[in-house]
C-alpha cells in the first residue's frame, strides 16, 4: 500500500538540552547503516527543540523532529503555552497532539484536540494524534466505540489533504509505561476500525494512505510483533525512546 513506517520517540518530561543533544547523536550513530526506509523522529520537550534541531541540521541527520503539544491560537495572551508558528520556526516536522496524558492532567479534551488538529496542519506541520481507552473501557468492551469517538471528534473537518497526511497513534492507556500490551492481533483490530472511520469521513483512498502508529511498552523485543500487522504502520514509543540502542532497535524492527 506504500505507507511508509515510521517510528516516533516521545521524550515526555525527561530531557534537558543537552541531554537531548547527545541522545539525537547517539540515535544518529546506532542507525547509520540504516538506509531511511522508515521515517524516524524524535520528541524533545520544548526546551530541548532548538538544540535538538541544530543537530540535526549540522550534521545533516535524516530525524525527523516533533514537538509534544501546542497551542491552537496563532499568538495571543497565553501565558505559558507556545504557538504552533513557534514550532515551525525551529524546524518541527510533526506536533503529537491529545496524548493520554495531556488528556488526563491538563484537561485536553476532543474539542481542543481537533482546535489543536487543525491549527499544526495550518501551521505546516502534521499532526501525530493520540487516542486510546483507559482499562475500565476496554473490560467493558467498549473500546470501539470510544475511540472511533476520539477519531472522529480529534479529525473532524479537516481537508482530504490534511486528512491522508494525519499521523493517529492508537495508544491504549493501560498500556502506556506499565509494560502491559494488547495483542498484535487486537492492536491491529482498533487500528483498522480507526482506518474504517477515517474511510467513512474522507473517503478510503485517503484512509488507505493515513499511518496509523501502535503506543504502549513499545520494546525492541515485542515492536516487530506489532509492526507486523497489516494496518499498523509504526509505533510511538515512550520510555524505550530515551536510550539510543533500544530506539533504534525499535527502527530496525520497522525495516
Ligand atoms: P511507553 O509510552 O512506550 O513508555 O509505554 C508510550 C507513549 O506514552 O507514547
Amino acid at each position: 500500500m506504500g505507507r511508509r513506517m515510521l517510528v516516533a520517540g516521545n521524550w515526555k518530561m525527561y530531557t534537558t538540552s543537552g541531554e537531548g543533544a547527545i541522545l539525537v547523536q547517539d540515535l544518529a550513530d546506532e542507525l547509520s547503516d540504516l538506509d531511511g526506509e522508515v521515517e524516524v523522529v524524535v520528541g524533545p520537550p520544548f526546551t530541548g527543540l532548538k538544540a535538538v534541531s541544530t543537530v540535526i541540521e549540522l550534521d545533516h541527520l535524516e530525524i525527523g523532529l516533533a514537538a509534544q503539544d501546542c497551542h491552537w491560537e496563532a499568538e495571543g495572551a497565553f501565558t505559558g503555552a507556545i504557538a504552533p508558528r513557534m514550532l515551525l520556526d525551529l524546524h518541527v516536522d510533526y506536533v503529537i497532539v491529545g496524548h493520554s496524558e495531556r488528556r488526563e492532567y491538563f484537561g485536553e479534551t476532543d474539542e481542543t484536540v481537533n482546535r489543536k488538529v487543525k491549527a499544526v496542519f495550518e501551521a505546516g506541520m502534521v499532526p501525530i494524534m493520540c487516542v486510546g481507552e483507559t482499562l475500565v473501557t476496554r473490560e467493558a468492551l467498549e473500546t470501539d466505540p470510544y475511540v472511533r469517538g476520539q477519531v472522529t471528534a480529534g479529525a473532524a473537518g479537516l481537508t482530504p489533504e490534511q486528512a491522508e497526511r494525519l499521523v493517529i497513534a492508537y495508544e491504549p492507556i493501560w498500556a502506556i509505561g506499565t509494560g502491559r500490551m494488547p495483542t498484535p492481533e487486537s492492536a491491529n483490530d482498533v487500528a483498522r476500525m480507526i482506518r474504517a472511520t477515517i474511510g467513512a469521513m474522507y473517503g478510503p483512498p485517503v484512509a488507505v494512505k493515513m499511518r496509523i502508529l501502535y503506543g504502549g511498552s513499545v520494546k525492541p523485543e515485542n515492536a516487530k510483533m506489532f509492526f507486523s500487522e497489516p494496518d499498523v504502520d509504526g509505533g510511538l514509543v515512550g520510555g524505550a525512546a530515551l536510550k539510543a540502542d533500544s530506539f533504534a532497535g525499535i527502527v530496525r524492527a520497522a525495516h
